[in-house]
């Protein structure tokens, strides 16, 4: 299986499956306890059906949008995610690349594993950085001013994380930061050489946001312990509108799921909200974002852009979100199965087949803009 017999998400994930070490597909696969959220993300799109119209000369298609100040080319965007070099030599460079080269967001993680200033002068197309609110609070504002100085469009603040979600996947591989190939891990990677002889021959795993201020001296620990341990569980709104404040520009809260915190978003100055689970990672049992993307909508869409990510896979999961009101929407697994698949190549192949996809739908659905897409197009069962 090469690059350009992946048609799907369902593709791209084997094809990452194929090339990765277990521990490593698996964390990026896997989800909290049992994984229902994880599940019921993607089948929320199946519960409501597209209602097409037809004979409306849609030829050209415009399917751009506007959030949080910055133009997209497409309405979907790459979520920002950690660890990125760990799953292609490249990492954040290649999504970032190709991100750019479809004109749409992305975003380096607080657990990046390159710098942010570095990827922000390499590229001047909408970028976000995302904020991992540590109990240091002067690891908080050093990370705040640096993305303050390097320019970041869009501040990223994740909310769903104060906690560790319970991986079960990730303690039974033992997979954890900082990466290192363990000799009990060896056969796992020696039956994939080509993924450890990347890894070996370049530059060394490192956390270029936190390595001046976090000791993890005491060894290796999972993700789900980075976050209990290391996030600041009392972060309440008072910290966030502070940071509101500081950052004063666009600031965007992911991981908002109930009405009454995205009335409290709009009430502390946030310019978005991403209606999001993480994907299933944190809290399993939860509902899913676009369960909730219309109660949400109706209370603060005037107010606030709504955005939603977790589950999409298709370009008519996006039209759905869009149709119920969503200004936009991100994913993860998406393109991070693309770039361990194939690098740059691989996110620029899975960003084409969602442009692709998306065109074709808006056509088939008699629909030449973003916005013509509403609540009339759609019919739940
Ligand atoms: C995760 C974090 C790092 O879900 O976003 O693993």
């Amino acid at each position: 299986m090469r690059l350009k017999d992946c048609h799907s998400f369902s593709d791209f994930r084997e094809l990452a499956r194929r090339r990765l070490p277990s521990p490593i597909f698996n964390y990026i696969d896997g989800a909290a306890d049992d994984e229902s959220t994880y599940d019921r993300n993607t089948k929320s799109f199946e519960d409501c059906d597209l209602v097409p119209s037809v004979l409306r000369g849609v030829e050209n298609i415009d399917m751009s949008v506007e959030i949080l100040g910055q133009k997209l080319e497409m309405p979907i965007y790459c979520s920002p995610t950690a660890l990125q070099r760990v799953f292609h030599h490249d990492g954040e460079n290649a999504v970032a690349a190709a991100a750019d080269k479809y004109g749409t967001l992305f975003g380096v993680s607080s657990l990046g594993t390159v710098s942010l200033s570095e990827v922000r002068k390499q590229y001047s197309g909408p970028q976000c950085y995302q904020f991992y609110f540590h109990k240091d609070r002067e690891l908080n504002q050093v990370m705040l001013e640096n993305a303050k100085n390097a320019k970041v469009d869009v501040m990223m603040l994740t909310v769903d994380t104060i906690t560790g979600g319970n991986r079960e996947r990730d303690l039974k591989t033992g997979f954890s930061i900082p990466f290192k190939l363990s000799l009990s891990g060896i056969t796992q990677f020696a039956i994939k050489p080509m993924w450890a002889l990347n890894y070996l021959t370049h530059k060394k795993f490192s956390l270029p946001q936190l390595d001046d201020h976090v000791d993890m001296s005491d060894g290796p620990i999972s993700i789900g312990r980075y976050f209990t341990e290391m996030l600041d569980p009392c972060l309440n709104w008072d910290d966030v509108a502070k940071m509101v404040e500081y950052w004063d520009g666009q600031f965007c809260l992911k991981g908002v799921m109930s009405v009454e915190d995205a009335k409290k978003a709009v009430d502390i100055g946030c310019t978005g909200i991403v209606i999001s689970n993480h994907g299933g990672r944190q809290l399993d049992g939860s509902r899913s974002p676009f369960d909730q993307l219309s109660e949400i909508v109706d209370a603060v869409g005037d107010d606030i852009d709504v955005i939603m990510d977790s589950g999409i896979q298709r370009g008519t999961h996006v039209l759905k979100a869009l149709s119920m009101g969503a200004k936009a929407v991100g994913g993860g697994r998406f393109y991070l199965f693309a770039l361990a698949a194939a690098g740059q190549h691989g996110v620029e192949r899975a960003l084409e087949l969602m442009k692709s996809e998306i065109e074709r739908d808006m056509r088939l659905m008699g629909v030449s803009s973003v916005s013509e897409l509403n609540r009339e197009n759609l019919r739940f069962r």
